[in-house]
């Protein structure tokens, strides 16, 4: 029985077919609507999340399931000390499929290896977020309809944030891909990102602190927020976190068709006057990752022989 905790749990090959099974569903719905009767997903949510949650939860009842919760860690046994490996373990016993989020690196492998299901990464600390990466590489194959020879530029907080790690990650398996990190000097790519998967793959990359030089070269433009949560203190935090301000007069350097992108949720870092631009795709990334999610849970249902 197989979990999803890092998106290199998935081989390129599966994850053209989530594409294609997700492109399915949003054409044809209806088809969908009772793959999942009767069987419950168990989301547990051990940081704050709008949409990674809710798009889980959306995503099982669109399946014809049924959701357990837990939302907030202050809310069940963990904050009277259990363990991450003793709630993996209740919650399988009670769910069919288990999506979890929470603030340390590692958690989601922890409770995966104590689940009798299969566990969904829905991001672990600063360290990967596999679910986001699947909303972003559809959303690119929608805009763009492949990921042949694409500049991605990404910018703002590459180092804790852990989208970008997944995101990077999927990429460059894809082949043909060149990188633009654009970050303060505080906040670059780690060691395990830069070295570990652009230098050993030979993937072509440049770092830069300077958005508005790399502007005119991007296909892609993946913003972020810079991770309060994840800082040390908070001097740090208020002088590095308006560094990139994306604005409509920063757009006008831009390639027409740049796809303008971002997990959500947004502090500062894109101007709302950029959302009337053609070129935001925040928004359709949101729409995305609930289809993803769709195929996600019905894949791992469909393994683990519970549908
Ligand atoms: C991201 C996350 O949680 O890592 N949000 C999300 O899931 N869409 C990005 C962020 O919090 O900055």
């Amino acid at each position: 029985m197989r979990s999803i905790i890092d998106i290199t749990d998935l081989s390129i090959t599966e994850i053209d077919a989530l594409m294609a099974t997700a492109s399915d569903i949003i054409t044809h719905p209806d088809d969908y609507a009772d793959s999942c009767r009767r069987k419950k997903l168990a989301t547990l949510f051990f940081e704050p999340s709008t949409r990674t949650r809710l798009s889980f939860e959306a995503a099982m009842y669109e399946l014809g399931g049924n959701v357990i919760s837990v939302a907030g860690g202050d809310n069940s046994s963990a904050a009277k000390g259990e363990s991450v490996a003793d709630t993996a373990r209740t919650v399988s016993t009670y769910a069919d499929i288990i999506a979890m989020r929470h603030p340390k690196e590692g958690a989601a492998l922890v409770a995966a290896q104590k689940s009798t299901v299969p566990v969904i990464n829905a991001g672990d600390g600063g360290h990967c977020h596999p679910t986001q990466t699947l909303a972003d590489l559809l959303t690119i194959k929608r805009e763009k309809g492949s990921f042949e020879g694409l500049t991605v530029g990404l910018c703002g907080d590459l180092k804790f944030g852990r989208t970008v790690h997944s995101l990077i990650n999927a990429l460059t398996r894809y082949g043909g891909i060149r990188f633009v990190l654009i970050s303060p000097e505080e906040l670059k790519l780690p060691g395990y990102v830069k070295n570990d998967v652009l230098k050993k793959n030979g993937i072509p990359y440049e770092q830069t602190t300077d958005l508005a030089a790399a502007m005119p070269s991007l296909d892609i433009l993946y913003m972020t927020r810079v991770q309060r949560e994840r800082f040390f203190n908070e001097e740090d935090y208020l002088r590095l976190k308006d560094t990139y301000i994306l604005t409509p007069d920063k757009m006008r350097s831009a390639k027409p068709d740049m796809c303008v992108m971002h997990p959500l949720p947004r502090v500062n870092e894109i101007s709302v006057a950029v959302d009337d631009d053609p070129r935001a795709c925040y928004f359709k990334q949101v729409e995305n990752g609930k289809y993803m999610r769709m195929a996600l849970i019905l894949m791992l249902l469909k393994e683990a022989g519970r549908i």
